[in-house]
């Protein structure tokens, strides 16, 4: 078995790029399998700073070759956009970057019809990143999508006015008024799509199936988390793709039983950006210290995210559906100075104490049963070893551990690649 998983376990955000980034060096091959520039994986190392979108997080790396699956969605703009913020690293694309021929194109089209759909919702709106990302996957699944394959074909364009023209018809339908410049938009996406041409594009599930058969270790890297999956997630407020472990098959052409690893990323508390059900949700000092502390604005969209504390409830659901082997903890040292830190293991209802996640999460009743735990006052962010762990914080670690009953084998105390620990 040859291939590895990342996910996220939460509602996205939770360190997916760093910790990739620091992997990489213990594999051969990073793919990317779903999801499309909603995304957004912060990597830190050496004093630089680095948000991705669409590029696998092992891109810094010098051996890796890093893939986009089948499974995600390119906006070509903005991927050519991120190509051109990388020119610093002298990265040689043409070896280091191959994309999937199946992998769908986002239209600007696309993004249109989703800030129709999202204005047309009111205060229901999903707090879309506005990328065009359900309308992509819409496409897609309903048979109508334009793939990466399509842009190297004679007939190109004609592909692309006729689904063009459709959306323009839908967006009618909204009777909602955008305001936009479509020449416009036309004209930096033709530029980009002419740039794609030139990357490699290749039939990504047979380089992975040979790569499997030569030995190669790949590591398979999930954006969103599990909690914004399309069927698992607090749908309608989730995103439009499979973003548990199973997407990794059906986004990259795995197979189930080549699938060896199963990485889980959570923080030790919890955000959400966007709209939708958060149980342990703080409204008071300490959801605000949270997002100060943690620097809690969306790498995308640059919007605050919603803090709260960790809902072992729902993690525990992600790592169910996604057979989680191994957790990672992230930003602990965001939790340093608080007097106590709780943890939701149960949801209290009408019908009693729930411990797993209710098929409506947004129901009123719903109300977090928490344990109190010690917190701890030293800062955490240069600590280099597990023996330095101040004793509550080891305590709440073992506490996590023995409650989700999976080890936590990577403890993270910092952004950037150093500030990594190993258990
Ligand atoms: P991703 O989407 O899962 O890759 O995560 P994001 O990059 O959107 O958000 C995670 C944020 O937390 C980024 O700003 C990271 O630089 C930062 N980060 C990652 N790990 C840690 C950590 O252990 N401690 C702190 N304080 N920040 C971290
Ligand atoms: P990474 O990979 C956090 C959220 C949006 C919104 C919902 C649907 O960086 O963890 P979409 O644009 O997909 O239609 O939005 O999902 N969302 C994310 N939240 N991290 C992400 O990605 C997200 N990608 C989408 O905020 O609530
Ligand atoms: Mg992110």
């Amino acid at each position: 078995m040859a291939v590895d998983l990342l996910l996220g376990l939460q509602w996205g955000d939770e360190g997916k790029g760093k910790i990739v980034d620091v992997l990489t060096s213990s594999y051969d091959i990073i793919a990317r399998f779903q999801g499309g520039p909603n995304a957004g994986h912060t990597l830190e190392f050496e004093g630089n700073k680095h948000v991705l979108h669409t590029i696998p997080s092992g891109i810094f790396h010098p051996n890796a070759i890093n893939i986009i699956g089948n499974g995600v969605v390119i906006d070509p703009v903005i991927f050519i956009k991120e190509i051109e913020n990388l020119a610093p690293y002298q990265i040689d694309f043409s070896e280091k970057l191959l994309i999937s021929k199946k992998a769908h194109i986002i239209l600007p089209t696309h993004r249109l019809l989703d800030a129709a759909s999202e204005a047309s919702k009111g205060k229901a709106k999903i707090g879309s990143t506005l990328k065009g990302i359900g309308p992509t996957y819409m496409d897609k699944t309903g048979r109508n999508g334009i793939r990466v394959g399509d842009i190297v074909a004679t007939d190109w364009e004609i592909k692309y006015r006729k689904l063009a023209q459709k959306h323009l018809e839908m967006l009618k339908s909204y009777g909602n008024t955008l305001d936009f410049d479509l020449e416009e938009m036309e004209r930096s996406f033709f530029e980009s799509v002419d740039q794609l041409r030139s990357f490699r594009l290749i039939d990504s599930e047979q380089y992975l199936y040979e790569a499997q058969k030569q030995g190669k270790k790949i590591l398979a890297e999930g954006a969103q988390g599990s909690l914004l999956d399309i069927d698992f997630g607090t749908y309608p407020f989730v995103t439009s793709s499979t973003t548990t472990a199973a997407g990794a098959c059906t986004g990259l052409g795995v197979a189930p039983n080549q699938i060896k690893e199963v990485f889980g990323i959570f923080k030790a508390y919890a955000t959400r950006v966007g709209s939708g059900p958060f149980p342990t949700e703080l409204f008071d000092e300490y959801g605000v210290t949270m997002g100060r502390v943690g620097n809690e604005f969306g790498a995308t969209t640059g919007r605050a995210r919603r803090c709260g504390w960790i809902d072992l409830v729902a993690l525990k659901y992600s790592i169910q559906v996604n057979g989680v082997t191994q957790l990672m903890m992230m930003k602990g040292d965001v939790l340093s100075g608080f007097e106590t830190i709780k943890a939701c293991v149960g949801y209290k209802t009408l019908e009693g104490v729930k411990k797993y996640l209710p098929y409506d999460l947004n129901a009123e009743d719903i109300e977090p049963v928490y344990n109190t735990l010690p917190g701890w006052k030293e800062d955490l962010t240069q600590i280099t070893s597990t023996q330095e762990f101040p004793k509550a914080f080891q305590d709440y670690i073992l506490f996590l551990e023995t409650h989700l009953e999976t080890p936590i084998t990577i403890v993270s105390v910092g952004p950037d690649r150093k500030q990594t620990i190993f258990r």
